[in-house]
């Protein structure tokens, strides 16, 4: 395997066995010297379109980690606010000689155009592209998931996951609905109409609008942001509306089972999607799931350039 455009590029086995080579480097987080010589002399470049805080910094980390030379791109600032294209911009970083490139775009499709197009030799990881993926997201998850609810017969098996929220305009959702139906979960979203992509019907999970029905039978939930810089038009009636018929408080948290887990991508809207006494309560995992994508991105980093086969 060369790229990670998908999560529906990867098998179960190769699913796992990120996940599992993730789970040996995690290790090295906890001694003094946090390094790996594997990828010394290869350069991965970080191409970032679009903000990221999460996703910039741990594929920084993770590369830095595993000792390859790392070169920061953020189109702000660069020659792509003179209107140099996608194209151009990769042709220079192969004159540079990239052996990865890390993309977040804008425009759903991008990291595909820039994988197929012949511009460049090295491997390309999808680092969120516009509503459409975000593969390292839900391998986090899914790797953040294993640690608090890994059943005995091996994964994720069976799982109930729900994801609420803005699935409309969420790369995370479609990635993370595809990652855990491939790794046996059982996914329902939760979202108001409105916040429902068309031909949802024909993903691999169930829908809802009421959130209070599906709580009590959920071993994770996964509250997504409402995506406002997205939004062009009004998608429900006002942000306290929302907050009350889908937004996870004290209330709802309290009918999750007790073992239920609390997931967000990030970056969270405090009282919107989420309220600030569950985002900082125990059950909710958020910053050890920035923690474990450092463990996944060198995961996948070490996997692609060290050359991960096809079904292995
Ligand atoms: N979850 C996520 O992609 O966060 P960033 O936008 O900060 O990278």
């Amino acid at each position: 395997m060369k790229h990670l455009l998908s999560a529906a590029d990867l098998d179960r086995d190769q699913a796992i066995m990120i996940l599992d080579t993730a789970a040996e480097l995690a290790s090295l987080t906890d001694r003094s010297v946090k390094k790996l010589p594997t990828l010394r002399g290869r350069t991965v470049v970080n191409l970032f379109f679009e903000d990221s805080t999460r996703t910039r910094i741990s594929f920084e980390v993770a590369a830095k980690r595993l000792s390859a030379d790392v070169i920061n791109f953020a189109a702000k600032g660069s020659s792509v606010s003179k209107g140099e294209s996608l194209k151009d911009t990769a042709l220079t970083l192969e004159a540079m000689g990239a052996d990865a490139v890390v993309i977040r775009h804008n425009l759903s499709g991008a990291p595909h155009r820039l994988a197929t197009a012949g511009w460049i030799g090295g491997s390309v990881v999808n680092a969120g592209d516009g509503t459409h993926e975000h593969p390292t997201q839900a391998l986090l998850d899914a790797f953040t998931m294993r640690k608090h609810l890994r059943n005995g017969s091996g994964d994720l098996d069976g799982v109930r996951v729900g994801i609420v929220g803005d699935v409309l305009h969420s790369r995370v959702a479609r990635s993370n609905v595809l990652l855990l139906r491939t790794l046996g979960a059982h996914v329902t979203l939760v979202a108001p109409p409105t916040l429902l992509p068309l031909g949802v019907e024909t993903w691999p999970c169930d829908v809802s609008y009421d959130i209070d029905s599906v709580l009590p039978r959920l071993d994770a939930i996964m509250m997504l942001r409402v995506q406002g810089e997205r939004m062009h038009d009004a998608y429900f009636p006002s942000a306290l509306e929302y907050s009350r018929l889908y937004g996870l408080d004290s209330a709802r948290m309290a009918r999750l089972p007790e073992h239920a887990v609390i997931l967000h991508p990030g970056p969270m809207n405090r009282g919107m999607e989420i309220s600030a006494d569950v985002a900082d309560s125990p059950r909710s995992l958020m910053v050890e799931q920035v923690a474990n994508g450092v463990s996944v991105r060198m995961a996948v980093l070490y996997l692609l350039l060290g050359g991960m086969k096809e079904n292995d």
